[in-house]
């Protein structure tokens, strides 16, 4: 009896490299996995290390110093260039265009017509419909009808189309006029030329 536990207390010790480099094999094993005890391997260590240094002088450079934009930071700087794009194409075609413009070119323009025919088909049609006539008014305000209910100015057509039914207005039966910035400048202004051209005695005041 005596001469098994002092047996199994040999077993259960672990043993240490007696050589450098040495394989040892650890002396305890977990259903039946045993474990080598060994020195990780240089390439190892040096990743661990590296990373661990890299993540003070990341954490640094991004997070104290912030010499570096985050993604974030440059991010919103793109997104701020755009808006400032957008802004700049906007205030270009409002520099270029005026009542008389709409009235007396633009709407006269029968290539600038048929493009604002087109933007009118794809993304006006569905509350307005292709007669312009809103469904008899049931889905939003007729188009043809000779009244323009927030003004019959074309410029100001032009900005309602563009913004949409105004915040401090209760819109029409319910419903509110979507605004149509993400169409640019461009296309509202073909669009608004193309409303014009269809109602040309509303805008006989700004005949030339
Ligand atoms: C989702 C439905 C919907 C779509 C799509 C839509 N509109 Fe409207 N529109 C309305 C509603 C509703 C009104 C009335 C809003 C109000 O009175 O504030 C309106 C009003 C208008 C008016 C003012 C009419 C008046 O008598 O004063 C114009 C102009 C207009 N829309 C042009 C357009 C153009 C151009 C497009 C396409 C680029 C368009 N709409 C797309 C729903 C829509």
């Amino acid at each position: 009896m005596e001469n098994n536990n002092t047996n199994t207390d040999k077993e259960n010790k672990e043993v240490t490299p007696i050589k450098k480099g040495e394989v040892v094999l650890r002396e305890h094993s977990f259903d039946g996995i045993q474990e080598y005890d060994q020195r990780m391997p240089n390439w190892w260590l040096t990743i661990l290390w590296a990373g661990i240094i890299f993540f003070f002088i990341y954490y640094v450079v991004y997070y104290t110093l912030g010499t570096v934009p985050t993604s974030k930071e440059s991010m919103d700087a793109r997104v701020e260039a755009i808006e400032q794009l957008r802004k700049d194409a906007l205030q270009k075609t409002l520099d270029s265009l005026d009542d008389d413009i709409f009235v007396n070119k633009l709407s006269m323009d029968a290539e600038f017509v048929a493009a604002g025919e087109e933007v009118y088909m794809g993304s006006c049609v569905a509350c307005h419909g292709a007669d312009l006539k809103s469904n008899g008014g049931a889905t939003a305000r007729p188009l043809d009808d000779g009244v323009w209910h927030y003004s019959d100015k074309p410029m100001d057509i032009f900005t309602f189309i563009l913004k949409g039914t105004p915040a401090d207005s209760t819109g029409y039966k319910m419903m509110r006029m979507p605004p149509w910035e993400q169409l640019g400048p461009d296309k509202v202004a073909q669009v608004t030329a193309y409303l014009i051209s269809k109602n040309k005695k509303d805008f006989e005041k700004f005949k030339k």
